[in-house]
């Protein structure tokens, strides 16, 4: 297969990632996973590969590792295009472990960037977020929405990241890029074979709601009722990540096919609906016919009190929309939950 239609996938083997290389592979290209498997399992390339009925070339190494990366993928594979999701991304321990996540996420970015050049590999699509927008004055935040310092240094890094990436487009003619502002991914592939594997006590709501009602957790905690929404629970824009995973794809084709009309680009993935906590937990228990054992206590440090997605950027010029209802998303997530336990 040609340079232009392979697309190396740092971080494949993690939830994103997985899910984009799946669709990439169905949309025509051909994938290889890079990863460290630090923060992930070789079980989701595993998935992958039971989805696709296809090995899949995997590469274990870790991005901020020049010599490594140089030696095990710009040496050895031809590629033009790279989708850039290597980095922790928890709230909460970036704020304990600042210097992890600086060197971790900055380092990453700097290497693979550094490489791209020297190999004159064009086009990168990076991981972005919605926590770089903190808290929008006014919604839906659409890409020309300020952003805000953001208050953990997990979203300063991918603040910090955007800013690299714009710079880098401006010193150098041959590199174009896309940064995809992910809001809240959830779900699972419909296969039950991939899907979100967090470590440890999960910090995201989907995978504590289906851990919950898998009796893995105890009790799902509601942070705070008295946020000035509907029904005082906070406001989030969640994203399948089987739509999400097709944005990449049609950022990837954009930069492939040379329609991009600046050399640096952004957009927001998400539903451009603002659903809340005790929205989310009801329509679980309804889709999945359960009842989930939850309580309110006091706000997290830290949480915006409502954010959703303009998506209209995405749709025009990406020619992608969100698809999936968020009822059949709820059911992909627990069904996903169900085959890791083995219920
Ligand atoms: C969603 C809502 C919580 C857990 C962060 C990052 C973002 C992205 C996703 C990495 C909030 C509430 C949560 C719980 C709860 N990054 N909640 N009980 O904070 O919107 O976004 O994670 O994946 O870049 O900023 O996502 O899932 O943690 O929270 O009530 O046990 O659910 O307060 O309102 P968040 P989240």
């Amino acid at each position: 297969m040609s340079r232009e239609k392979r697309v190396v996938v740092t971080g494949g083997a993690g939830f994103i990632g997985t899910h984009t290389t799946v669709e990439l592979v169905n949309a025509g290209y051909d994938v290889i996973i890079a990863d460290n498997l630090s923060n992930s399992d070789i079980s989701g390339v595993e998935g992958v590969e039971k989805i696709l009925g296809r090995k899949m070339t995997f590469i274990n190494v870790d991005c901020c590792d020049k010599d490594a990366m140089r030696r095990e993928l710009f040496d050895k594979y031809e590629f033009n295009s790279l989708i850039h999701f290597a980095a922790f991304k928890a709230v909460g321990e970036s704020v304990v472990e600042p210097l992890m996540y600086y060197q971790n996420n900055l380092g990453s970015l700097v290497t693979v960037l550094e490489l791209m050049k020297e190999y004159n590999v064009e086009n990168i699509v990076f991981s972005s977020s919605a926590t770089v927008y903190g808290q929008p004055d006014e919604l839906p935040a659409t890409e020309a929405t300020p952003r805000q310092r953001a208050n953990s240094p997990y979203g300063y890094t991918k603040q910090v990241s955007e800013d690299i990436i714009e710079d880098c487009t401006k010193a150098y003619s041959f590199l174009n890029a896309i940064a995809l502002r992910y809001f809240n991914p959830i779900g699972a592939h419909p296969s039950a074979l991939i899907g979100e594997l967090p470590k440890g006590v999960p910090n995201n709501l989907v995978p504590f709601v289906t851990q919950t009602a898998a009796g893995v957790r105890e009790c799902l905690s509601v942070f705070g009722d008295d946020y000035d929404t509907p029904d005082g629970s906070a406001l989030r824009d969640y994203i399948d990540v089987v739509d999400l995973a097709r944005a990449h794809v049609a950022a990837v084709r954009r930069l492939v096919e040379k329609k991009n009309k600046e050399q640096y680009e952004i957009f927001n993935v998400g539903t451009g609906n603002g659903v809340s906590v005790l929205e989310l937990i009801r329509e679980f228990e309804k889709v999945n016919n359960l009842k989930l054992n939850y309580k309110i206590v006091a706000r997290r440090a830290g949480d915006v009190e409502k954010i959703w997605a303009s998506t209209d950027l995405a749709n025009t010029e990406l020619g992608w929309k969100a698809e999936r209802e968020l009822s059949d998303t709820l059911a992909s997530a627990w069904a996903w939950e169900k085959q890791v336990r083995g219920l």
